[in-house]
């Protein structure tokens, strides 16, 4: 295993890339020819890049930090912009991993262009991989990683923590600090019909529902009707730093209607900045809507206790006899 140190690119061999595409040395002068790699790209790095609140959010965060003499490790580095961020504001050094070859590619470049590369590690690798092979040549006094989605678990969060934790000393600065996932019951058939189908032109098509999606998925919520049936609730916390139990999370309905499922977003402390996809912010993330297994029949005053699992599926707790 390689890094892309200074930037030095060295990769593994993935199914898509082999080992002989990933001769990249752009400081050393021999900078490879970009294909396009087409759909192996998520291509929501574009909205995300362009998220300026998101941005500057970040970007105040790290200029906060006193970085002198520190070490910092970033976990998914997507274009190199944290990595370039961190560097600008001082830090002695910067590791930083990109698993997708892609991008690890676009980040070496993004990084090399800059008077910054000489602090900045690259490797083209999970982190997992790199702390598994103690790949790290020192321990780290900060760490970082934006690998939030609309739904917080969705680009691996219980993954990225395990790593964390294997590195992490009591007194390094994890970042996000805390993560806070809030929740609304939503009577919401609209948004069921997008994760489910019963029939068509008379047919039943139902069979379809065996691809259902089970945690969530993303949606924007302004762009859909729906009735919220419960104030916003606190669905879980989740912390890099150590495993948090599961919030017995438990909605209020104030409103009696059938229960589609649960409508949610996240606040990310990031140091005193907050980072979020509540309802009625415009950034890249949409909001994530959490379908039931089944309608649920809830009345108003009714107390429904909650539990989200690791993929992000939430059941409600209720006995079988009052499901609709
Ligand atoms: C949401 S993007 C953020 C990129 C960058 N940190 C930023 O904020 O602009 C997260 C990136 O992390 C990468 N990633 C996710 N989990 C990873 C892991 N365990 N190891 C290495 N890269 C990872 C993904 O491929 C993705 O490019």
């Amino acid at each position: 295993m390689t890094a892309i140190s200074e930037v030095v690119v060295e990769k593994r061999p993935t199914a898509q890339a082999p080992a002989s595409a990933f001769a990249v040395n752009i400081r050393g002068r021999k900078v490879p020819a970009l294909i396009n790699p087409a759909r192996d790209f998520p291509a929501w790095h574009f909205a995300m890049l362009n998220d300026q609140d998101r941005n500057r959010a970040l970007e105040r965060a790290i200029s906060k930090l006193d970085l002198q003499g520190k070490v910092v490790f970033e976990v998914g580095t997507g274009c190199g912009l944290i990595a370039l961020l961190f560097a600008k504001y001082g830090a002695k050094h910067v590791y930083t991993c990109e698993a997708n070859s892609h991008l690890a590619d676009i980040a070496a470049r993004v990084i090399s262009s800059t008077g910054l590369s000489e602090r900045i590690t690259l490797y083209c690798a999970n982190s997992s991989t790199l702390i598994e092979e103690s790949l790290l040549p020192e321990q780290p006094e900060v760490i970082f990683t934006e690998t939030l989605d609309c739904g917080v678990v969705g680009e691996g969060f219980y993954a990225v923590a395990r790593d964390i934790r294997r590195i992490a000393r009591p007194d390094t600065l994890i970042m996000p600090g805390l993560i806070q996932q809030y929740g609304i019951l939503v009577e919401a058939p609209t948004l069921a019909k997008l994760n489910r189908v019963d029939e068509a032109c008379g047919f039943d098509i139902s069979a379809l529902n065996i691809f259902s999606t089970r945690s969530y998925f993303p949606v924007r919520e302004r762009l859909y009707d729906y009735t919220p049936l419960s104030e916003p609730f606190l669905l879980h916390e989740y912390t890099y730093a150590e495993e948090r139990p599961a919030v017995s999370g438990s909605a209020l309905a104030y409103r009696s209607g059938t229960a589609d499922g649960v409508l949610s977003w996240f606040e990310a402390q990031f140091g005193d900045e907050t980072i979020t996809n509540s309802p009625g912010t415009h950034g890249h993330w949409h909001q994530a809507f959490h379908p039931f297994n089944a309608p649920l029949e809830v009345d108003a005053k009714q107390e429904i206790a909650l539990r989200i699992d690791n993929h992000g599926h939430i059941a409600p707790q209720v006995p079988e006899e009052t499901r609709a």
